[in-house]
């Protein structure tokens, strides 16, 4: 007798409902945040820089420079990359729209390319295939946690002379052949929002081994003043308006979080890499779920745990299991309806049907919670319920 989903009037898996990426803030970060409020200074400041120097040493890169977003990064790599109306920029339609807006908002074009279907993110041949005299530059996006094919990106940037900016949203942790994503080149941009790996509430980073780059980006970064209001407290100098920049700077109120964030980073991972084989373990041999695949040398971020379902196997479609989820108290996420299905980019000229494997996991894709603040009687509740749905829906 199989147990009748909530949904259907069952019994659901647990009574509250579990948030699919409730960050874990301890009295420490509360304490130096409380610090930062008692000590007069809460905008860009001397935490920001104390985070940006441990941030940069953590990725190993020779700059770091903090910001309000990885939007903002995003906006500013390619800014300093020199992309202009006219130009093409490759990506993947596979991301959160904030990867492809920011191209928009420089009058560049934004040229899709398709996914690769094991990995979920972008597939190098696509790339090329997308290469006109047009393109500057490629935005590989590290979906979930999972790197990207990088020999193969950078062989095609190399060859076609390319910028490279990546996407680290979801990839603070991740290595490739041993070196964290961000030391390579050209830029990287990294979110530091509420459900990410490393949390300030708001904010990012953008890195970068180019000392060019990066004393561009600190200057864009606010206004485009030559000097920002710490170094004119520290000495008195007039400022300079050398470009009509951006109001994208980190405060010290977030960057009180973040420096306490990153003491605990590996840990977290740690804790989340149990959790992934937990789920791994329990749905690797699940008729009707399907698992993405990793790259070999590699170590994965583990940012969102996401699962596929088998729409040949089962009775309901991806929208309704995830009715039948939240009927059991379980909170879930859909990363990512891809963006060309998204009005704007329709309006721009795409349509269904142009990238058939972003399309396929789009529709069978769902991301399970996933935090180091869960308890593993949680991740036990989330296997449950999965089961459970599955198991009554199953053909
Ligand atoms: C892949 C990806 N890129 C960029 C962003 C934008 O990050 P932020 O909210 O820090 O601007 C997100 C946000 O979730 C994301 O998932």
């Amino acid at each position: 007798m199989l147990d009748k989903p909530a949904i259907l009037g069952g019994v659901p898996v647990r009574e509250d409902l579990l948030a699919f990426g409730k960050p874990l803030i301890s009295q420490d970060e509360i304490d130096e945040v409380v610090d930062t409020l008692r000590s007069g200074w809460l905008s860009t400041g001397p935490k920001v820089a104390i985070f940006e120097e441990r941030f940069k040493e953590y990725i190993g890169v020779r700059h770091a420079i903090a910001l309000n977003s990885c939007t903002a990064g995003l906006h500013l790599a390619l800014e300093v990359c020199g992309i202009k109306p006219g130009d093409e920029v490759i990506t993947t339609p596979f991301t959160f729209c904030a990867t492809a807006n920011v191209i928009t908002h420089l009058g560049a074009k934004v040229v899709f390319s398709d996914i690769d279907k094991d990995t979920l993110c972008i597939d190098p041949n696509e790339i090329e295939r997308n290469i006109t005299s047009r393109t500057k530059a490629i935005i590989p996006v590290h979906f979930a946690g999972q790197v990207c094919r990088m020999d193969e990106i950078y062989d095609i940037a190399k060859r076609y002379n390319l910028r490279v900016i990546q996407d680290a949203a979801h990839a603070i942790e991740a290595t490739y052949k041993g070196k964290k994503v961000g030391s390579f080149p050209d830029l990287t941009s990294y979110s530091f929002y509420a459900t990410k790996n490393l949390t300030t509430g708001e904010g990012g980073a953008v890195v970068t081994d180019n000392d060019s780059f990066a004393e561009k980006i600190r200057v864009l970064r606010l206004h485009g003043l030559t000097q920002d209001a710490w170094r004119r407290y520290e000495e008195v100098r007039h400022y300079d308006v050398t470009i009509a920049g951006y109001k994208y700077n980190m405060m010290d109120i977030q960057a009180a979080l973040g420096i306490r964030q990153l003491e605990k980073l590996e840990r977290y991972l740690q804790i989340r890499e149990r959790y992934f084989k937990m789920y791994d373990e329990a749905f690797s041999r699940i008729q009707g779920i399907i698992l993405p695949k990793s790259i070999p040398g590699i170590r994965h971020a583990r940012h969102l745990y996401v699962i596929m379902l088998d729409l040949e196997q089962i009775t309901i479609g991806r929208d309704e299991f995830l009715e039948a989820l939240k009927a059991e108290n379980i909170g879930t996420g859909i990363h990512f309806i891809p963006l060309h299905l998204h009005s704007f980019y329709r309006k721009a000229g795409y349509k269904k049907g142009d990238f058939p494997q972003s399309e396929w996991a789009g529709e069978r894709i769902l991301s399970l919670p996933m935090s180091a603040g869960l308890t593993t009687k949680d991740i036990e509740d989330v296997i449950s319920a999965v089961k459970k749905i599955i198991s009554y829906y199953r053909k």
